[in-house]
């Protein structure tokens, strides 16, 4: 049972990026079973297809897009896609992104680019796109999808951690500059994500790690991090803007990981 009225975005629509797999996919039921009509948009038509066959069988709206957010003028079609079928935008979640576990040296030059085109570009790309086309004039809601880097150092995620300390900082920016137009802009940090593809990718940390990395004891799921963006783009939330919260059971601020025992 959800903690939030199912009725909580009635009329409103939301764009999903990376909405057809994973926590993408994820986000998207969540704030369609809280009464969004919904948008996904992804590059592999399988996926969108698939994805937005199953959440119809739940019941839920979805129009499904593919692009390649690194595009401009395939994002500018997105966007007109949905102001064709809705006539309006409320929510963009910038959740598509590329990842894959490689050192610093083993990265080529490309690939590098790759992930930061992606992750940092992309998202510029969705949210220039949304704002020219529509949230500037009526306002709305962003949230990104970042990652828990901001401060530390992560082996094997150099390319993704300079993209998603990009999107912090656009995060912020985009915070101050489109907060007079009634815009909130807010990042989610995931930590260690269940069953989802990139905790399947880095082998190198097992879930046990994971678990016990952070003082809550076990890995979140898809649904703690949607439950943050729903948060995010609730009436809860009207008063914050240009944050990142980590979703990821405290393991970023946990330095030294000490369990003490507990009292009985
Ligand atoms: N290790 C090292 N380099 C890799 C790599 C890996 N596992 N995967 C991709 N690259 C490199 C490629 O070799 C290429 O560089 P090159 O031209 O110098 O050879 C570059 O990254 C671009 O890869 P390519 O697959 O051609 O580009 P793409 O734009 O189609 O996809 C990614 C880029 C990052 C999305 C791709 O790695 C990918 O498909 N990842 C899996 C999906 C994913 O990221 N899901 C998110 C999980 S959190």
């Amino acid at each position: 049972m959800s903690a939030f009225d199912p009725n909580l975005l009635a009329d409103r629509v939301a764009l999903v990026t990376g909405g057809a797999t994973g926590i993408g996919k994820e986000i998207a039921r969540t704030l369609g079973q809280h009464g969004a009509r919904l948008c996904i948009a992804s590059r592999k038509q399988g996926n969108l297809e698939a994805a937005t066959k199953e959440l119809e069988a739940e019941g839920l709206e979805c129009l499904w897009v593919a692009a390649d957010i690194r595009e401009p003028e395939q994002v500018e079609e997105v966007l007109r896609r949905i102001l064709d079928r809705f006539g309006r935008l409320d929510i963009v979640v910038n959740n598509a992104a590329g990842n894959f576990p490689a050192p610093i040296d083993k990265i080529s030059y490309n690939g590098f680019k790759a992930v930061v085109d992606i992750d940092l570009r992309g998202t510029y790309n969705v949210t220039k796109a949304a704002f020219d086309a529509y949230l500037k004039q009526n306002g709305g809601h962003i949230v990104n999808i970042s990652a828990p880097f901001q401060n530390v150092g992560v082996a094997l995620q150099a390319h993704v951690a300079a993209a998603k300390t990009g999107v912090d900082s656009l995060t912020r920016s985009c915070a101050v500059e489109f907060g007079p137009y009634g815009i909130r802009v807010n990042a989610i940090a995931p930590g260690a994500t269940g069953e989802t593809e990139g905790m399947d990718r880095f082998t190198e940390v097992s879930p046990e790690i994971s678990a016990a990395s952070c003082p809550l004891g076990y890995v979140g799921s898809k649904r703690d991090i949607a439950n943050a963006v729903l948060f995010l783009v609730s009436d809860a939330a009207s008063y914050v803007t240009g944050q990142v919260f980590c979703v990821d059971g405290g393991a970023g601020v946990d330095l030294f990981k000490i369990r003490l025992p507990k009292d009985e």
